[in-house]
């Protein structure tokens, strides 16, 4: 998704901001720009594409300067939308969305200011351009726009002739930092990090102004706050390929060590708060989106049935407009790899409005959802470049199955142990490999479904939703016995089914559903820990995954499921790691 870079210093301004919109690459993006002050006189470079596109641009001279990556919400991907945005003296780049843009766009023309783009964005620059004509104040003109716009941003503004960058921030997160005789600005802490720099997160209605000197933190009512800086680490060394042809594939092979790294090793765990609100838990809600959510829904089942206790799995963005009911006793549990995902905040934010405490599950230190809950166990996936969510799923599992071994330890209740997962991870990705070759039944599909019962149709939505992220082929993760109460009508020879089975109690309910859509010409593919079931007729080909106890057994499931969609991926010619439309953080609503 979009992202923020700003510089303030005495080196060049343009290598600097092409080297943080590098590292900002991953989050997807269609097109990107900078403007840099040069003798008090703004130059803007902006292209349509990627950050190589804008080369040309490091020559730009000038000390002060802003850079985005824009991924389109409001105007088509193209130069033109592109940011930055100029309107007289202004330069602004801008993440999230400005609901109220068209009516403030006709007072606006009304006055007869003239449009050069179609973003909401634009009228950032325009209402700002106003009030700076009447303040001569950037950081006043920036408040006052401000106050106008309604919907979440994170600006970063130049004003000709103002050796400062203004910032502004609403729902949409943005850090500021400072080095000796530097000032910095981005929506993503990789983009800033280096050693000894200090930071500081703007929080929701807080204002910025950054020179050579400092940076200051003003609230809402523009009033100077003072805040504790972090220290920011070592920069951390590009995420790289290594022997792998893609991100993706690499994540997968690095699922068992986030798996290895999520169990039971947050400090969190042992904290006496948690522990207390864990004594009194007796319901969980889940808000998440996307992946985030299916792993909610893994949790849920064994929750419920290791531990019985009730647990509701929502999507964030349904969530937060639901009015939902927060019973006495519920810990509200926010999953999300990034923890910047918009919809998963304001999810979090109204589960404590309603009274209860938040744990969060994220990947991300110092991430939004992790300053905002009550209390928060960091994964350890390590960075996932990757759009499609691989081992963030697992470590999340391992996680939150950490957090019910903990729960059933004061329950005086037993889990089934979790220390093996590595290796059984480790013995499946092997096995997946095999996914390869079923990728031709896959082409030319109308579309695929994902079958099973119980924890398995958990991981059954999973598998389809990396499915269509990356191969565009439709495709549905549904319940076995839902089949044939409409949706089998939609089957026949051109419809590929990915079947999991992993449940002894309902192994012959699903089979029964394999049985039907065989019938009607379809190949069946199965991921199973029973070795009968891989020498049925029906079966075209099979994973074997090792025995172990199904309530966490997605944690192996999904793994062939992964596999498959990357290599069906590779078949059709996409580039998994980059799927068309998607952003790997998805900080707007
Ligand atoms: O960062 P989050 O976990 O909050 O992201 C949630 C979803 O956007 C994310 O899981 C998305 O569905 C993945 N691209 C799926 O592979």
């Amino acid at each position: 998704m979009c992202g923020i870079v700003g510089y303030i210093g005495r080196r060049r301004a343009a290598p600097v901001l092409l080297d943080g919109l590098k590292k900002l690459e991953y989050r997807g993006y269609d097109s990107v720009g900078i403007a840099v002050l040069d003798r008090g006189k703004l130059a803007i470079e902006k292209r349509s594409g990627r950050v190589a596109a804008l080369a040309k641009a490091e020559e730009l001279s000038g000390t002060i300067g802003i850079g985005h990556t824009r991924w389109a919400t409001h105007g088509a991907p193209s130069e033109r939308n592109a940011h930055p945005h100029r309107y007289g003296k202004i330069a602004v780049v801008h993440n999230g969305i400005i609901e109220n843009a068209a009516e403030l766009r006709a007072i606006c023309e009304a006055r007869g200011e003239v449009f050069s783009s179609e973003t909401d964005s634009e009228i950032a620059a325009h209402v700002i351009a106003h009030y700076f004509e009447e303040e001569g104040d950037l950081l006043r003109a920036v408040y006052r726009a401000a106050g106008e716009l309604n919907g979440s941003f994170a600006l970063a503004v130049l004003a000709e002739g103002k050796e400062e960058i203004v910032c502004a921030r609403r729902a949409s997160p943005l850090i500021v930092a400072e080095g000796e005789g530097e000032g910095f600005v981005a929506s993503d802490i990789p983009a800033l990090a280096a050693k000894g720099r200090r930071a500081y997160v703007l929080e929701d209605g807080e204002f910025a102004r950054i020179t050579r000197e400092k940076v200051q933190i003003f609230g809402a009512d523009l009033a100077l706050r003072l805040r504790e800086a972090f220290l920011l680490e070592e920069e951390e060394l590009a995420p790289e390929k290594g022997r792998f042809a893609h991100f993706m594939r690499k994540e997968i092979e690095e699922v068992p060590e986030a798996i290895q790294n999520s169990l039971f090793l947050s400090d969190t765990l042992q904290n006496k708060e948690i522990c207390e609100v864990l004594c009194q838990t007796y319901y969980f809600d889940i808000v998440a989106c996307g992946t985030a959510y299916h792993s909610g829904l893994c949790f849920a089942c064994a929750a419920e049935r290791l531990l019985r206790v009730p647990t509701r799995v929502h999507i964030a963005s349904e969530y937060r407009y639901s009015d939902p009911i927060v019973p006495r006793g519920t810990l509200t549990v926010a999953v999300s790899q990034s923890g910047e995902t918009a919809d998963t905040l304001a999810a979090a934010r109204l589960a404590q409005e309603r009274g209860s405490k938040v744990l969060a599950i994220t990947n991300v230190v110092h991430s939004s959802l992790s300053r905002l809950a009550d209390f928060t166990i960091f994964t350890g996936a390590g960075r996932e470049v990757a759009v499609a969510a691989t081992k963030s799923f697992h470590a999340q599992l391992a996680a939150l199955y950490s957090l019910l071994a903990v729960l059933a330890k004061y329950r005086r209740s037993c889990l089934p142990p979790l220390e093996k997962f590595p290796d059984l991870a480790r013995e499946v990705i092997q096995k997946s490999e095999c996914a390869a070759g079923w990728s031709p039944y896959f082409l030319g599909s109308k579309s695929v479904f994902f079958l099973g019962r119980g924890v398995d149709r958990c991981a059954a939505m999973e598998g389809s939703l990396k499915l269509k992220e990356i191969t565009y082929l439709p495709s549905e993760g549904y319940a076995a016995g839902e089949l044939k109460h409409g949706t089998l009508a939609l089957v026949d020879g051109r419809t590929p089914v990915v079947a999991i089975i992993t449940d002894p109690q309902l192994a012959d309910k699903t089979m029964n559903a394999v049985h039907e859509v065989y019938a009607r010409g379809a190949n069946v593919f199965l991921i199973t820990c029973f070795p009968a079931l891989c020498t049925q007729k029906e079966v075209t080909a099979s994973v074997l995954i090792p025995a172990c106890p199904s309530a966490f057994s997605p944690m192996l499931s999904v793994i062939p499921l992964q596999m498959l969609a990357y290599h069906v991926s590779l078949a059709v010619g996409n580039d998994p790691d980059k799927p068309r439309n998607l952003a790997k953080s998805v900080t707007v609503e």
